[in-house]
């Protein structure tokens, strides 16, 4: 009798079910949208509407670490570490290094972190974020239902963070030290303009929709203080998941840099005194159309990644 015979027999239970909970236990608890979340499409449902940004995405390490990182030594040993076999079959780290897409009731892994790991699972809002109305009724109906829009700032930032300083919510201290201790990298300079406007950048705006176009001085000004913004809020909030000296040495080194400029805005007072998302988002929106060249100045990047 197979595998999965024997268990419907010893629970009794359908096979829908039984699959449903074996698909679970497979994928892991920690990754896997239930049935009824919202889920990603992956970045082929995109392409045909957002050509430009695909071309871009492609190019990307983000999409060309897909066909690699599993290869490495470090990558197996780490994966051994966290007690996996296969990095593409370990949930955890498919949640910062894969698109896991749905396919039937089951989830596939078919590209790296894609145009849906910093936009929000697509399920919902597919079909919503693109209709003929007013942008702001767009933007508020898409978001409801999962979207994170360019606009929203310090909800795109915040959500780089989900995955990059290994500052992720649901991630738990002891993984991380096993990810640490087997070598798995923690960089605690990660800076939104910096590693947005190089490499990643797609800014197709219109009118100018074929043209890659650069961000203004003022716009980088604007996202190097709700890049810091959001760093502080998730760098204070992990701090107390891991006691690994690696660990807090890169949360606080992350926090110093962003206080370092938050404490010049009279607007980020609140955030710094208390770094929540909501302090964040109510200072992107003091700052959303200030010119901050003069108070940043030279912290601005010279090279991007
Ligand atoms: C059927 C065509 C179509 C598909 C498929 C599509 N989009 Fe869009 N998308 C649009 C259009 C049209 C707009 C412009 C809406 C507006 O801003 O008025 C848009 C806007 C956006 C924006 C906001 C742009 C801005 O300037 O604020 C993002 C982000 C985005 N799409 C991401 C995606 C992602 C990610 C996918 C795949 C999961 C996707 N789209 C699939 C047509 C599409
Ligand atoms: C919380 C998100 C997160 C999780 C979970 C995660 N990684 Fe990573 N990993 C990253 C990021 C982000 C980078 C890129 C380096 C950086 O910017 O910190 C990275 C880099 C790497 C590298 C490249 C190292 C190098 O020196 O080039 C390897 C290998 C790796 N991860 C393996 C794994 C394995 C295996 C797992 C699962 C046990 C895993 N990661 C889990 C976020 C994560
Ligand atoms: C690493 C995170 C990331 C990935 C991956 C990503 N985006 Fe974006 N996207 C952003 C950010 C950040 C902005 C705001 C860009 C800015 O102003 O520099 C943006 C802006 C956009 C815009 C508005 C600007 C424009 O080009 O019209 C669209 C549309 C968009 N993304 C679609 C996509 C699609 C489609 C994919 C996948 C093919 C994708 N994005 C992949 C982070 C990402
Ligand atoms: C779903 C997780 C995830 C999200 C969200 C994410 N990244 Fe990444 N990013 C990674 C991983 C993993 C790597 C390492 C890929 C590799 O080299 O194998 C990486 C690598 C990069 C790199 C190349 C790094 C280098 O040192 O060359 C840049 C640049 C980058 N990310 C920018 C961003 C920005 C900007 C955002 C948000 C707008 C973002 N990422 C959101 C997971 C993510």
């Amino acid at each position: 009798m197979s595998l999965l015979g024997q268990i419907r027999k010893v629970f009794g239970l359908g096979r829908t079910l039984v699959t449903l909970a074996i698909v679970t236990i497979l994928v892991g608890f920690w990754s896997t949208p239930s049935m009824s979340e919202a889920f990603k499409l992956g970045p082929k449902k995109c392409q045909g509407c957002h050509k430009a940004e695909y071309t871009v995405w492609e190019k990307s390490p983000h999409a060309k670490s897909f066909k690699k990182i599993h290869k490495s030594k470090k990558a197996k040993k780490i994966v051994k570490a966290v007690g996996g076999k296969r990095m593409k079959k370990e949930a955890l780290c498919a949640n910062c290094h894969y698109t896991s897409v749905k396919k039937g009731k089951k989830f596939k892994i078919v590209a790296g972190p894609s145009c849906e790991s910093c936009h929000g699972a697509a399920s919902d809002w597919i079909n919503i974020h693109n209709a003929k109305k007013p942008k702001a009724e767009k933007v508020a109906a898409a978001s409801a239902k999962g979207m994170i829009w360019p606009s929203q700032l310090f909800d795109v930032a915040t959500n780089c963070n989900s995955c990059h300083g290994l500052a992720n919510p649901k991630l738990k201290g002891d993984k991380i030290k096993a990810m640490l201790d087997s070598g798995h990298p923690i960089n605690p300079d990660f800076e939104l303009v910096k590693y947005s406007q190089g490499i990643v950048r797609h800014r197709f705006y219109p009118p100018k929709v074929t043209e890659n176009q650069v961000m203004s001085p003022a716009g980088m000004s604007r996202m190097y203080v709700i890049g810091q913004a959001a760093n502080l809020v998730a760098a204070t909030g992990s701090l107390s998941k891991s006691s690994h000296p690696a660990y807090q040495a890169a949360q606080k080194k992350r926090i110093a840099t962003a206080k370092a400029i938050l404490t010049k805005i009279p607007e980020a007072a609140k955030l710094v005194s208390a770094p929540t998302r909501d302090n964040g988002r109510a200072l992107w929106e003091a700052i959303k159309s200030k010119d901050l060249t003069s108070v940043v100045g030279g912290k601005l990047p010279k090279d991007f990644k």
